[in-house]
């Protein structure tokens, strides 16, 4: 257990600043093209988008941000690409790591780590380690991450631990396997780069995730685009099954007790 509540079992509390926020940062590659620059150069400018968004969701009150880096997916890439990420998340991790934890940030990464060179699970271990006990935001990356993959680990984590539970698991005997175990489930959900997809992003998790598409290419993402998600997020009935009666009758004050009484 992990002291969050899971959308489907119990109605989370929401307020109008979302707590955690997931982002799927998309159309670098574009950005690129429009310019007749190589991709690359899209996700070197992609860096300072994330430079801006985690400064931006900190000084909104935002607790948790998440963003997708590389998907389990994306090694389907050209090799010099993967390459260049890979090379990309090292160097930012090498540069960033510092600013983070003296600002508070607690740094998480999730996904299988398992193909990454040496020299960068090192980087993340380092990293993880010195910003653990950071009590500001908490940043996760994930980074060779995939819904699927996840689900299937945490499945085969929790029948290796508890075998004699076989043909009887509930969802909150999966929940702690999950690689996002230390994050609530996320309220907004971001995408930019126009597309309207989830890509194999925190299946588990978005189940009641308010979504946001926008046009905006990931390295134009600043304060603005974010507060532009915030607003529609505030605009959103979040009803978690129930109706739209159901909600204004929760927020409609109990009569005073005379007038309950009838007096
Ligand atoms: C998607 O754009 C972007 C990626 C697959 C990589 C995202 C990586 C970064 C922003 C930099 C590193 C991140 C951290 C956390 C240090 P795309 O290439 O699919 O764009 P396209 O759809 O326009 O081709």
């Amino acid at each position: 257990m992990n002291g969050f509540d899971s959308s489907t079992q119990k109605v989370p509390a929401c307020g109008d600043v979302p707590r955690h926020v997931a982002i799927i940062m998309d159309g670098n590659g574009r950005w690129a093209k429009r310019r007749f620059l190589p991709r690359i150069a899209g996700h070197k400018r992609g860096v300072e988008a994330v430079r801006r968004t985690v400064t931006a969701c900190a000084e909104s009150g935002v607790e948790f941000l998440t963003l997708f880096a590389f998907s389990s997916e994306n090694w389907r890439r050209p090799a010099e690409e993967v390459s260049f990420l890979m090379q990309l998340f090292a160097v930012a991790l090498e540069q960033e790591v510092a600013k983070l934890h003296e600002n508070g940030i607690r740094l998480r990464v999730v996904g299988d780590l398992s193909p990454f060179e040496p020299r960068l699970v090192r980087l993340i271990q380092a990293g993880e380690r010195q910003t653990a006990d950071n009590r500001g935001l908490t940043l996760t990356v994930a980074a060779n991450y995939g819904g699927r993959w996840d689900i299937v680990q945490a499945m085969n984590r929790m029948i290796a631990a508890h075998p004699e539970k076989a043909g009887q698991y509930s969802e909150q005997d999966l929940a702690p396997w999950l690689a996002m175990n230390h994050a609530p489930e996320p309220d907004l959900f971001i995408r930019t780069g126009g597309e309207q997809r989830i890509s194999n992003f925190l299946l588990w998790q978005l189940a009641y995730t308010e979504l946001h598409f926008t046009d905006t290419l990931w390295p134009d993402f600043d304060a603005k685009a974010l507060a532009a998600a915030m607003d529609s997020y505030r605009r959103r009935e979040r009803r978690f099954g129930r109706t739209s009666e159901q909600l204004t009758a929760s927020t409609v004050p109990p009569p005073a007790v005379s007038e309950a009484a009838g007096s």
